[in-house]
């Protein structure tokens, strides 16, 4: 065991305990849906809390009535990668024991021999695979397991599935959708919290009419933490070290990064490890130089594969143009090529992510890229 250390700043990974500030509301909504047994669709952009409100509110709901189970699915490429983790994560999650575990893969799927593995550090974690195929067992028996599951222990389940725009990568994607759909709909004792980045893929699973998901719960837009609540939680961080941050500095980190949780914490931590006793107007300068640097390879690495149109593209918005593509001025001013590149662009830079449509236009997503490529 390694003895734990009381880090000041967390970003990149989910958070909780000390690190995990606010979301009181958000919270307390979530944990009445899974408690009453809504469908939840969580969408925000990445980085943005998801997955730490999600874990958070699993250490809060009332265990005595519900279980709730975890799945992240950003690693599956197809419809059975995603049954063998949702049938994994079932039935690691609803025993306390590998005994346990055990017992129900041989009560709820005879058909298997699962390998189970331990982790080599020798504590109690371990990890079983069942190599689930359509020869064993077809996707509508492991969809119906977390019903049998849920009467089995007694209690409600609430699958809460990560990452779950990736779905739509899937061969067959909206096939297998239709499918999932059509057997957890009528479930009497699960519900499902489905969460995940990339808008424009999640917004179309789950806001199309003619996608199966459509209006399969209650649609959540996770918002940015406010300043007001970065306040205390910043200030308290560098007072533990004997530091002072004025709410001024704290406010003026929040607004450089647009409020994205992970890059308010990276930027509050840059700032920290540059601060003899209290912040300065240069040491927030130099925090947000070392994150301009730490961002630049990923940033080319992304814009890399991008064409000289679609950066013409990104430029045009970084320069305060939102809306009004097609005008020839525009089109001749920014060099965007045609007008159907223009249209084609446009979806390809919101399925990518790099691009997102607010009620006036179009916005860079990444609050950071939009200062580094003001400086580049
Ligand atoms: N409630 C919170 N309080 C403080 N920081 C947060 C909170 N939620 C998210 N963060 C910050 O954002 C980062 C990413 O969080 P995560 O939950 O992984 O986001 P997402 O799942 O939306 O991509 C965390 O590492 C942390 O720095
Ligand atoms: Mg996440």
């Amino acid at each position: 065991m390694v003895k734990g250390i009381n880090k000041a700043f967390v970003y990149g990974v989910s958070v909780g305990g000390s690190n995990f500030t606010d979301r009181t509301k958000e919270s307390h909504r979530l944990k009445m849906n899974f408690e009453n047994g809504l469908n939840v669709v969580l969408i925000s952009p990445r980085r943005m809390g998801k997955t730490s409100l999600v874990k958070h509110v699993q250490e809060i709901v009332d265990k005595s009535l519900i279980q709730t189970i975890y799945i992240d699915i950003f690693d599956c490429r197809s419809e059975y990668d995603f049954y063998n983790k949702f049938a994994e994560a079932l039935l690691k999650q609803t025993a306390n024991k590998m005994e346990l575990a055990i017992e129900n893969i041989k009560r709820f799927l005879v058909r298997l021999t699962p390998k189970v593995a331990f982790s080599p550090d020798l504590t109690s974690e371990y990890s079983f695979s069942l190599g689930i195929t359509p020869k064993e067992y077809s996707p509508e028996e492991i969809l119906a397991l977390p019903e049998l599951l849920a009467k089995h222990i007694g209690k409600h389940i609430v699958v809460c599935i990560d990452e779950f725009q990736q779905i739509g990568e899937w061969p067959d994607s909206i096939y297998v959708q239709k499918r999932m759909r059509g057997v957890w709909q009528h479930q009497q004792h699960v519900s499902y919290c489905l969460f995940g980045s990339r808008q424009h893929m999640m917004t179309n699973i789950f806001q199309n009419k003619r996608m199966p998901f459509y209006q399969f719960g209650e649609p959540n837009y996770l918002q940015p933490i406010p300043t007001a609540d970065w306040i205390p939680f910043i200030q308290s961080k560098f007072a533990e070290k004997d530091l002072t941050i004025s709410e001024e500095y704290v406010t003026k980190i929040c607004e450089i990064v647009r409020n994205q949780s992970s890059y308010v914490q990276q930027l509050a931590w840059n700032v920290m490890i540059n601060t003899q006793e209290e912040v300065t107007e240069k040491v927030i300068e130099q925090g947000v130089s070392d994150l301009l640097a730490q961002c630049t390879p990923l940033f080319i690495e992304q814009l890399n594969p991008l064409t000289t149109y679609q950066m013409n593209f990104l430029r045009a918005i970084n320069n305060g143009q939102h809306d009004q593509w097609t005008s020839q001025e525009v089109m001749g001013k920014y060099n965007l090529g045609t007008k159907s590149n223009i249209a084609k662009m446009q979806t390809l830079l919101l399925e990518k992510d790099f691009i997102e449509r607010r009620e006036d236009g179009l916005y860079l997503s990444d609050p950071v890229l939009e200062l580094w490529l003001k400086q580049h």
